[in-house]
């Protein structure tokens, strides 16, 4: 029997985006969020190593260094009037974090602390500047706890372990959403003036990677089958130190206190790679670096790793060698108390996974499937927009990884994920609120939950001739060895063609007959489905752009190609084809010049 809830905002997503939209939301609306997971388990935990706002508290800063930073971190694809905007107010929202009660490190005055970042500088001098504001390497953690006490002070609705699977568009207008109740297997329809998708990325459709089991773009396909087009799907982020084999992370943070990429020779390589900034330069660039190392043999035993190395021995040679200080100007060093202090968690992981000890030895990392920097399309007050003239789909609003602002363009900063959510999140909750305001609920359509009922019914009742493991396994083995850190048209082509041929066979994979409640097989079948329509607007899209920038590396295009590709691309999923059409990038302050770091 499906159950029927009225609310203004229905926020879909608990991570540190969904929350903190629910949190403003809730100031003026009637709010529920309706989340997969329980908040607290989200994916924002993930996020270790700080939250990039230019506080100052440590030296001098700006927003405007940060916004910079960003565009050239983004190769010059992010609208810089979106991150203009999300540099000014991350000072302000850092601080809201703080006044909710956040648990921030902080300097021996009492100030929240700040740490060294990748591709975050002074932009006068070109060095390290300390912007990332951080609890320990909890910071994602911290976030999500923090909205989460805040959002049950404020008796914010949870909807907690619903699926929502559908989006209910009637006459071009957001109704509401169609989820499934876990533990009774049973539909809801939850009827909203206003939709806030918040469901993160969808990493797992890579072998190796950083990303929880939760993060399969449910929010993305969803807003796909109804018609939104994707953008900038070909940008997927790959952090150059994920735990060997495992793919969890080991923050950037460590670099930002000092440690540095060691390869099989003893180099620290990235010296040939960035001469200025060396291991804090942005992600795609040092990614890049370990992949050709470890093409060159230069792997640690010839093997396809690199060593992350923290020790004080070598922290305190290379910061004599670079000239870093602290503060008062004296040299910087780093004791093994202290990196058990900072890293606390990394230590801990780096013992459990690794058996080692970070204060003592060194680190094996590899490159890791990280972050999306496409999604669906909004504007910076979080609107969903539909075709390449910015048409809104009233009611619509996505914020998190799972929009695609633009801020992150080509290339995502460290630190700039949390930034994104808690701004963005922040903006698209009182946007919504005050849409829903103005609004009157939109009726339902006829057979409203016929969309779910009918993907429900094709996973239970397929031939049963293929197995979804089987087809997850080769989906992530294609994804990692053609749309990886680096691509060709060879490797794309084959990526096209195999995601197309393993999205006819999900149509023959059937779940096992069981119980309504808690059909995880159920579950993690659809959101299969899910990851391989993603997949094949990622490949698709990293198909057609014909050029390296950010973290689209083409072997076959090695250049950026600004007069034809300074453009974001749109993507729509039409039956078994990906129709692509483009839009301008907004350039406001900072002309595009070429990277060097
Ligand atoms: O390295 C890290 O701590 C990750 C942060 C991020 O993705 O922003």
């Amino acid at each position: 029997m499906t159950q029927t809830h009225t609310y203004d905002v229905v926020i879909v997503g608990g991570g540190g985006a969904g929350l903190m939209a629910a949190l403003y939301a809730s100031r003026n609306a009637k709010t529920a969020v309706v989340s997969k997971l329980y908040p607290i388990r989200s994916h924002t935990g993930a996020a270790q190593g700080g939250i990039g706002a230019a506080l100052g508290n440590l030296e001098e800063d700006h927003w405007e260094w940060h916004a910079y930073d960003t565009v050239k971190g983004s190769d010059y694809l992010g609208d810089q009037d979106a991150i203009e905007f999300m540099c000014e107010q991350a000072v302000e929202a850092v601080y809201d974090l703080e006044h909710y009660g956040l648990p921030f490190s902080r300097t021996p005055e009492g100030r929240i602390a700040q740490r060294p970042f990748g591709g975050h500088t002074n932009n006068e001098t070109n060095k390290p500047v300390r912007r990332s504001c951080y609890a320990a390497d909890r910071t994602g953690h911290m976030i999500l706890q923090t909205l989460f006490q805040q959002c049950i002070k404020n008796e914010t609705k949870f909807y907690n372990e619903f699926h929502v699977m559908d989006v209910i568009i009637q006459d071009g207008v957001t109704a509401g959403v169609v989820a499934l109740e876990l533990s009774t297997g049973e539909l809801h329809i939850f009827r909203a003036k206003a939709v806030i998708f918040a469901t993160g990325g969808h990493g797992r459709a890579w072998q190796i990677t950083s990303n929880a089991y939760a993060y399969t773009g449910d929010g993305e396909a969803v807003v796909l089958r109804r018609g939104v087009p994707l953008e900038d799907m070909e940008f997927f982020q790959f952090h150059p130190t994920g735990i060997l084999k495992l793919g969890i992370l080991i923050t950037e943070a460590v670099r930002g206190e000092g440690g540095i990429l060691i390869n099989g020779k003893g180099e620290r390589f990235m010296e040939r790679y960035a001469p200025n900034i060396k291991d804090l330069a942005s992600r795609d660039v040092i990614s890049r670096a370990v992949y050709l190392e470890i093409k060159d043999g230069n792997g640690i035993n010839g093997k396809n790793y690199v060593h992350l190395d923290i020790r004080p021995e070598m922290v305190n040679k290379y910061a004599a060698l670079d000239g870093r200080t602290r503060l008062d100007g004296s040299p910087y060093s780093i004791t093994a108390e202290e990196i058990h202090a900072k890293i606390p968690d990394i230590s801990d992981f780096c013992r459990t996974y690794l058996g080692v000890d970070p204060a003592k030895d060194p680190m094996p990392v590899q490159p890791t499937a990280h972050y999306a920097m496409g999604g669906i399309p909004t504007d910076k007050f979080g609107r969903v927009l539909t075709n390449s003239q910015g048409a809104i789909l009233p009611g619509l609003y996505a914020a998190g990884e799972t929009a695609c602002v633009s801020v992150h363009g080509a290339n995502r900063l460290g630190t700039n994920s949390l930034v994104d959510l808690i701004v963005f999140g922040k903006h698209a909750g009182l946007n919504a609120a005050e849409y829903a305001q103005g609004s009157d609920l939109q009726s339902l359509p006829d057979d409203v939950e016929g969309f779910t009922r009918q993907q429900i019914d094709t996973l239970r009742n397929g031939s049963g001739k293929e197995k979804a493991a089987q087809l997850g396994d080769e989906m992530r083995n294609v994804m990692s060895d053609n749309v990886g850190v680096f691509r060709t048209e060879e490797g794309l082509s084959t990526a096209v063609e195999k995601l197309k041929e393993l999205r006819a066979r999900y149509t023959d994979v059937r779940i096992r007959p069981s119980a309504p409640g808690f059909n995880m097989e159920l579950l993690n079948t659809w959101e299969l489905g899910n990851l391989l329509d993603l997949a094949l607007v990622t490949a698709q899209s990293a198909l057609v752009r014909k050029e390296s920038r950010g973290a689209h590396a083409r072997e076959d295009f090695p250049k950026r190609d600004d007069p034809n590709w300074m453009k974001h691309t749109l993507a729509w999923l039409e039956k078994d084809a990906v129709r692509l059409d483009y839009k301008p990038v907004t350039v406001t302050r900072f002309e595009p010049k070429e990277r060097k770091y």
